[in-house]
């Protein structure tokens, strides 16, 4: 029996030679369910290590490494579940009944997770005990206003919620509308606060990201918006006051196509920043001129510049309608799920030049229209300090 400390030397000595095993878990719609997968960053072995069977399982998003959340679509609920070290799904609690999801979040103290329903025009929030298992019944708004534009602008159409860096506020981006709907949030829901109107219509807010942190020195609190209607990238400069959270345009939205689609290619789909702050990505499902998905690569250039970003390169995304995609949190990878052409790719990124490599170093194939994709890891959130350091910057 070897001792323990010559097999913590031997484990080092393995580890360095074959690098570092990164978890995925990726939710499959005809594949029936959520799929585990290892990636070696040495070798580029990218393969499936276990299947979940959870039928119609989208959208996940993973609380910490042991908790996650998943929306069913065709089924209308929302459920937890236990989340193993292999990135096996164990469901914990009973599934919520809420309007149509796409999209689950949860607020920074998981007091309550909320979701967003294009289908049918609506949000809702449910409870979570201290477990962060939902405790229904959820609590549903629909909007009802009609909207005078053609389908899918035809009415309120909520595709996504991102709560603040205060965790204070909660902010829906709606599709159908043309707006971001601003809720502050409570104990255990969101009051609506106010309608932030797209600068221009339709546009169809989609998805959004955070930024300000972890470059807290001298920047500010903003949040990004990808436009699927007319894809672009929009940038707010959210401005806090003791009760609320405006939210000014930093100059003017950016392409994420090289050659526009016109209004009826929708096609801008998801939105990430690089951990370190300083680059955004956003990804085209059916991009304009490669025939094939894209990603698009932006610098983020300061609160203070006329332009929030600068478009960087535009490389094809490995497959056909690259609806979810992820960074690992070193900034090293970009995993990219191409749905439509049933595989999903792993790019190498740099995050410190915004250099994205024109071609995957690793394609799986096995899982059929892959949905979503997310890393099984812990991610650095910003304190209570840095929160309010960023909050108080704001008032530049
Ligand atoms: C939901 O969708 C999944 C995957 O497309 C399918 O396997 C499942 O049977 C569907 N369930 C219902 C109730 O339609
Ligand atoms: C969670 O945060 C919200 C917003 O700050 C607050 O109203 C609520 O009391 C907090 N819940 C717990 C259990 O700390
Ligand atoms: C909050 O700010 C928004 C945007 O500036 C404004 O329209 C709204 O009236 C404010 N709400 C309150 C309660 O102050
Ligand atoms: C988009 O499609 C609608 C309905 O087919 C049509 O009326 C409209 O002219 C199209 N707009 C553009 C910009 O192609
Ligand atoms: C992807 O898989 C689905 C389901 O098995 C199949 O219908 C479709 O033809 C496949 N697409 C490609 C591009 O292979
Ligand atoms: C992955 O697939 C893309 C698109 O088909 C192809 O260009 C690339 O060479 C493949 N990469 C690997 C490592 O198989």
């Amino acid at each position: 029996m070897l001792h323990s400390s010559l097999l913590a030397v031997l484990s080092l000595v393995v580890v360095q030679a074959l690098g570092k095993v990164h978890t995925l878990i990726i939710s499959g719609d005809s594949s029936g369910g959520a799929v585990s997968t290892t990636f070696n960053d040495a070798n580029f072995a990218f393969k499936i290590t276990g299947n979940t069977p959870i039928n119609g399982a989208d959208w996940i998003t993973l609380v910490g490494t042991s908790r996650a959340y998943l929306t069913f679509r065709n089924t209308s609920l929302v459920a937890a579940y236990d989340v193993s070290p292999s990135g096996r799904l164990t469901l914990a609690g009973s599934p919520v009944s809420v309007p149509v999801p796409v999209y689950v979040g949860v607020t920074h103290n998981s007091s309550f997770l909320f979701t967003a329903s294009y289908p049918s025009g609506a949000i809702a929030t449910v409870p979570l005990d201290t477990h962060g298992l939902p405790i229904p019944p959820s609590t549903t708004t629909f909007f009802s206003a009609p909207d005078p534009l053609p389908s899918p602008q035809d009415q309120a159409r909520p595709h996504s919620g991102i709560v603040d860096i205060t965790g204070q506020y909660l902010i829906y981006p709606d599709d159908g509308l043309d707006s971001l709907h601003v809720y502050k949030i409570g104990a255990n829901s969101a009051t609506f606060l106010y309608d932030q109107p797209s600068p221009k219509r339709p546009s169809g807010p989609r998805h959004a990201v955070l930024s300000g942190f972890p470059v807290v020195s001298d920047w500010v609190p903003r949040l990004h918006v990808v436009n699927e209607e007319d894809n672009s990238v929009e940038t707010w400069i959210m401005h806090y006051s003791r009760n609320n959270m405006s939210l000014k345009l930093q100059g003017s939205a950016v392409s994420t196509l090289k050659v526009p689609a016109g209004m009826n290619v929708s096609t801008a789909a998801e939105l990430l920043i690089s951990p370190n702050g300083r680059f955004l990505l956003a990804s085209n499902r059916d991009a304009v001129p490669l025939g094939t998905g894209s990603i698009a690569v932006f610098r983020i250039n300061p609160p203070t510049a006329k332009t929030a970003l600068t478009l960087i390169s535009i490389t094809s995304s490995g497959g056909a309608n690259p609806r979810s995609m992820s960074l690992d949190k070193t900034g090293k990878w970009l995993v990219v799920v191409n749905g439509n052409s049933n595989s999903t790719a792993m790019f190498a990124f740099d995050q410190e030049t915004g250099f994205l490599a024109s071609t995957p170093v690793a394609n799986l194939t096995g899982i059929t229209i892959p949905q979503t994709v997310v890393w099984l890891e812990d991610r650095r959130v910003p304190t209570a300090i840095e929160a309010e350091v960023l909050r108080i910057q704001s008032n530049f």
